[in-house]
């Protein structure tokens, strides 16, 4: 199953998708593997199956997540595992929505089943997706800069307050999202693109901008690159309440949301609590732990002179 987690990791954004590695032993033996990489392309489990081949017949199937049970843009896994012959299933984590029920239907057929296996890590590898489909919004990260005072405004003089290193770190980061989204104080004050730059991408990221009184200047570069840009203003959201808005992206296709600040839209997110997970990356800190709005935030890397905290708050 650790095989097959690390498989499904390799698809950056399968959005609106999940993340699937699928391995088939022989014998204690690997016959065939394969991974989820994008929305519409061949499930796991099919390309696995295909690559066993008749080697598949009697063999063991691991799978991170339930294998499907009906027609949607390919037709049911269960169907495929069936039919090659497996003779005992491993799934990871239970498919929550109406496309699960493969554990059930492999069962009925004499297939044996066992689930729930490294439970936690697979939810974990589908931390977004399961998100969306239990609670229908987009998953949230929030990431935040901060100088060796725990200030998130950056000294006049300069336009960055993390090591250059923290910033590749951050494309990254940025390259694994639908969405990135900030204040409009963000745009007036320092005028981002908020792109993938520097490392390879298939595809950048919506921009959302929380505006309630649309006033990003109109030569914001943001406006002006070709990319997608959705403004939150309050003719839309009179109310301007942050979960509906939330659930409106999220029938927009936006699957995940890279929050990237200021802090005064931060705060708003957190006090509605919808922040999933919080990266903060802080100037000169290694310490184990710190405290940042009361949340408790752990060290989890380095970055040139940087420390990187997360938490799930
Ligand atoms: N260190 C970092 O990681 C980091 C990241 C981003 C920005 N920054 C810095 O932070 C500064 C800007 O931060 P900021 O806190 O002033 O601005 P911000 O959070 O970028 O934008 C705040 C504004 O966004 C609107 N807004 C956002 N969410 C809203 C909500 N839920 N409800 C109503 N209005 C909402 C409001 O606009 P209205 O005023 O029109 O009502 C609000 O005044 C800049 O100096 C920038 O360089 C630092
Ligand atoms: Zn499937």
């Amino acid at each position: 199953m650790r095989r097959a987690i690390a498989l499904a990791e390799k698809a950056i954004n399968p959005s609106p998708n999940p993340r699937v590695g699928a391995v088939i032993l022989k014998n204690g033996k690997i016959v065939g593997e394969g991974w989820h990489e994008y929305a519409g392309g061949p499930h796991a489990e099919i390309v696995a199956l295909k690559k066993a081949g008749s080697r598949a017949q009697g063999g063991e199937l691991f799978v991170t997540l339930e294998p499907c049970n009906r027609f949607g843009r390919t037709p049911p896994c269960s169907q495929a595992i069936l039919n090659s012959g497996i003779k005992r299933v491993v799934i990871g984590v239970l498919d929550p929505t109406a496309s699960g029920g493969g554990a059930k239907f492999l069962k009925k057929h004499g297939v044996e089943v066992v689930s729930r296996i490294l439970e936690p890590a697979c939810r974990e590898l589908n931390k977004i997706w399961l998100k969306n489909m239990e609670h229908k919004r987009p998953f949230v990260t929030l990431k935040m800069a901060l100088d060796a005072k725990g200030s998130t405004i950056p000294a006049t003089s300069k336009k960055w307050i993390s090591s250059s290193k923290s910033r590749r770190e951050v494309m990254k980061l940025r390259r694994s999202f639908d969405a990135i989204a900030i204040g409009v104080g963000t745009i007036t004050a320092d005028n981002p693109r908020l792109t993938v730059r520097g490392i390879k991408t298939d595809r950048q990221p919506v921009r959302i901008i929380f505006d309630p009184n649309l006033r990003s200047p109109v030569m914001s570069k943001i406006f002006h690159d070709g990319g997608e840009t959705i403004l939150i203003s309050r003719q839309e959201f009179p109310n301007y309440n942050l979960r509906k808005i939330l659930q409106k992206l999220f029938q927009r296709g936006i699957c995940s949301i890279l929050l990237e600040g200021g802090e005064t839209t931060a705060k708003k997110f957190l006090q509605a609590k919808l922040v999933d997970e919080i990266f903060i990356f802080q100037k000169g800190n290694r310490r184990k732990q710190k405290n940042w709005h009361g949340i408790s935030m752990k060290n989890i890397g380095e970055f040139g002179d940087d420390g990187l905290f997360y938490a799930v708050p």
